[in-house]
Order: structure tokens, then C-alpha cells, then sequence
């Protein structure tokens, strides 16, 4: 049989428990489709620093590598939150993960299940079919650039007196860009609407010019794919005025983290959002939300952002199309069955059909026995 290693990073918050719930599910779906796959867990994030004191220990690295895959929960919670800027923090462990991989391009797909037409907090007739992808270039921007703080400039306080005065680089090379939005058109061609929109600022920032002259150059390639550019303010008006004009969206670091936070509500909730990170390393699968501190603990998170990321692994990592496929099918059949989280019930939502989050994930599961 076919044996897969997937190097697992549960993390810190909600991370625990979606992953358990996450694991029920692959589990269930590698018995139906008859191949292993043996979760490694490692640290990451803040529970790292608890137990080595740093975020991304050597060991978690080596096994990522190693690995066929590695699926991630969250990091990150007030435990370890401070401004300190020479504190260590859990979300260096996930940055340092992903560069380390180089995994620059991560796929982040906004689709609208019909039975959470009612969940979003758009009208339904605006979000009804809705199915977009948004590529966020992920190694690259403000995230990566040379960051300084002088802690007595001159004339950085108030009334011209010495202060703290800090920067964080914006910089792009032309080929991290290029890779990037090369992934977008790749994608784009396989799909119906075969339509790629680029997302800038070019009305302002050097690194945005850069970005859409090099997005014209890779769409020249690719006559059979619908483009245009959009300026990244008007970009996040469009998303909630009209979503569905969107396909394929591709925009850089910064952009693609806050855009996609945004277009979540279209799907009702941050809890839907799944994502692949891809590039040149081990491919990493993680949901688009983080740690979730206010709910972690409580077995009321949505794991379905976890669960979706587990058919993109499957898709994207394992070679796994048809596993990938059952998987989102199983998700589709339990919310049409009515079952729910919290954070996508409402008040028309029998109480016991609200589930917490390990019962939603033994549901997904017995939807794919
Ligand atoms: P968050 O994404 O953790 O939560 C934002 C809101 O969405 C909260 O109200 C939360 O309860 C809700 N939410 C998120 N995921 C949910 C789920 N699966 N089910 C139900 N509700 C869900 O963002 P935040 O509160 O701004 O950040 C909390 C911590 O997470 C911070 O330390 C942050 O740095 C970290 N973070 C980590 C990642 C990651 O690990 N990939 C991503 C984003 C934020
Ligand atoms: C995400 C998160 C991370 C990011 C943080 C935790 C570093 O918000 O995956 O969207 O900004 O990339
Ligand atoms: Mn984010």
C-alpha cells in the first residue's frame, strides 16, 4: 500500500483541536481509499517557545523535509503576545517555516457551499455560487524586508524631541513576483472562467509598478486567460459589493493576508477558509484563520478551514485527487444535512444541529466510511 508521512504542527489555541478534528477525517479517508499515512506531531509556534524557546525548533524543520506534507492548525495567543520586538513570538515559527520551504505561492479558495448561502453577512443572491481562488505570494514583501528601529532618533518624538523611529521594507524581485503570478495563470487555464484580476497599489509604490509591469508580461502568455489589474482599495470594495465578478484573484504578501480575512465572510465564516502553501519545499496546509484565543479550549472552532486544507493536501500534496475530492463532497453533504458550528448556525438553526468541534469532525468522517 501506498504509506504517506505527514508531519503534523497542531500549535497553540484552537490549532489542537482542529487538527484532531482534521485527523479523524484523513484517517477516515485513507481506510476508503486504501493508503496509510502516519502523523508525526511536532512543535511550532508558541508552544515551542514553552519548551525550547523558539519558535520553529531545528527538529519541527528537519521533519517538515522530510515529510510528503505538513499540515498546521494555528500559533499564536496572548500567552506570548507582546511588542517586545527581541521577544520571541509563535507567528516567526510559521514565517520561518514557510521561507524555509520556500513557499511562496499560497492558494487561499473562497467557495460558497449553497447550503451557507444564509451564513455570510452578504445578501445570498450576492454570494450564491461564488468560487474564487486568491493567490498571495508568501515569501516576499513586507513580511521579509529589512525591518530597523533606532531608539532615540532625533526628532522622531513628539515636539521634534529624539523617539523610537522604526521601518519595515516593502521589496520585491522580479522573478518572486513573476513565479507567483505565473502560478495565477497556470491555475486560471484549468478553470471555467479562466480570468486572472492582479492586485496593486502601482498608483503608489514602486513595488506595485514592478508587480503589474511583470503581471502584463506573464499574461501576454496566456492569451486564453481573461486579465485585468485592480487597485488593491477598490479591490476590497469589490469583494463585498460585487464577489462573484472574481476568479482567480493574485496580489503580494501583505495584500493577499488582509484580502482574504475579508472575503472569508463571503463563504460566512474565517472558519471555511482553507489554504496550500507551494513552492520549492515540502507543500504546507493550514487553515486561513489563526489561533482563535476567544474560542480556543472550549470544542466550539470550526474545523472545517482544517479539513478543507486536508483535500487541498491531498490534492496537492499527496497526489490524491479523488481522496481530495470525497473529502470536500463529505463536507458538502454534512452542511447540506443541516449540521453546523456555532459560528455558521443562526437562529433558524435547530440546536441540535449546532455541533462542536470534534462532533463535526467525526460527522465529515462518517459521511466518507
Ligand atoms: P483569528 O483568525 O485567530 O480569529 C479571528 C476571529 O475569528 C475570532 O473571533 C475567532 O474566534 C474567529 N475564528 C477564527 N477561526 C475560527 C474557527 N475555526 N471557528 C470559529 N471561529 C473562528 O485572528 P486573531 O484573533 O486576530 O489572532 C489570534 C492569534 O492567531 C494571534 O496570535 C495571531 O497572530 C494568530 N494568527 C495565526 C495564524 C496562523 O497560525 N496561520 C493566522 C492568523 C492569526
Ligand atoms: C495568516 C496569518 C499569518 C500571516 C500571521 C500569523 C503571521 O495571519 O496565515 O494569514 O500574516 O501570514
Ligand atoms: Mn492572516
Amino acid at each position: 500500500v501506498t504509506a504517506y508521512t505527514v508531519c503534523c504542527l497542531p500549535g497553540d489555541g484552537i490549532g489542537p483541536e482542529i487538527m484532531a478534528a482534521s485527523r479523524a477525517v484523513l484517517d477516515a479517508v485513507a481506510e476508503r481509499f486504501g493508503f496509510t499515512v502516519d502523523c508525526e506531531g511536532h512543535l511550532i509556534g508558541g508552544a515551542a517557545i514553552d519548551a525550547c524557546g523558539c519558535a520553529l525548533p531545528d527538529a519541527t524543520l528537519e521533519a517538515a523535509r522530510a515529510a510528503d506534507s505538513v499540515l498546521l492548525a494555528s500559533v499564536g495567543g496572548p500567552r506570548w503576545d507582546t511588542t517586545d520586538p527581541a521577544a520571541p513570538r509563535p507567528e516567526q515559527g510559521l514565517l520561518a517555516i514557510r521561507k524555509a520551504l520556500g513557499l511562496y505561492c499560497n492558494l487561499r479558495p473562497v467557495h460558497v457551499f449553497d447550503a451557507l448561502v444564509d451564513a455570510s453577512s452578504l445578501k445570498p443572491e450576492l454570494v450564491r455560487g461564488v468560487d474564487m481562488l486568491i493567490v498571495r505570494e508568501l515569501t516576499g514583501g513586507l513580511y521579509f524586508g529589512a525591518r530597523e528601529r533606532i531608539d532615540d532618533a532625533p526628532g522622531a518624538g513628539a515636539n521634534g524631541e529624539p523617539g523610537v523611529w522604526c521601518s519595515d521594507a516593502l521589496e520585491y524581485g522580479e522573478g518572486e513576483i513573476e513565479r507567483v503570478v505565473r502560478y495565477a495563470f497556470e491555475a486560471a487555464a484549468g478553470r471555467p472562467r479562466a480570468t486572472v484580476c492582479s492586485v496593486d497599489k502601482a498608483n503608489v509604490l514602486g513595488t506595485s509598478k514592478l508587480w503589474r509591469d511583470v503581471a502584463h508580461r506573464v499574461a501576454a502568455e496566456y492569451p486564453q486567460v481573461a486579465f485585468s489589474d485592480m487597485l488593491v482599495d477598490n479591490c476590497a470594495m469589490q469583494l463585498v459589493a460585487r464577489p462573484a465578478q472574481f476568479d482567480v484573484v493574485v496580489t503580494e504578501n501583505t495584500f493577499g493576508d488582509i484580502l482574504s480575512d475579508e472575503a472569508s465572510m463571503v463563504a460566512g465564516s474565517l472558519g471555511m477558509l482553507a489554504s496550500a502553501s507551494l513552492g520549492d519545499g515540502t507543500p504546507l496546509f493550514e487553515p486561513s484563520h489563526g489561533s482563535a484565543p476567544d474560542i480556543a479550549g472550549k470544542d466550539v472552532a470550526n474545523p472545517l478551514a482544517q479539513i478543507l486544507s486536508v483535500a487541498l493536501m491531498l490534492r496537492h500534496g499527496l497526489g490524491q485527487p479523488a481522496a481530495a475530492d470525497a473529502v470536500e463532497a463529505a463536507v458538502e453533504r454534512a452542511l447540506d444535512d443541516g449540521w453546523r458550528t456555532a459560528d455558521i448556525a443562526d437562529d433558524a438553526t435547530p440546536a441540535d444541529r449546532v455541533l462542536g468541534c470534534a462532533a463535526m469532525g467525526e460527522r465529515v468522517a462518517a459521511y466518507l466510511a
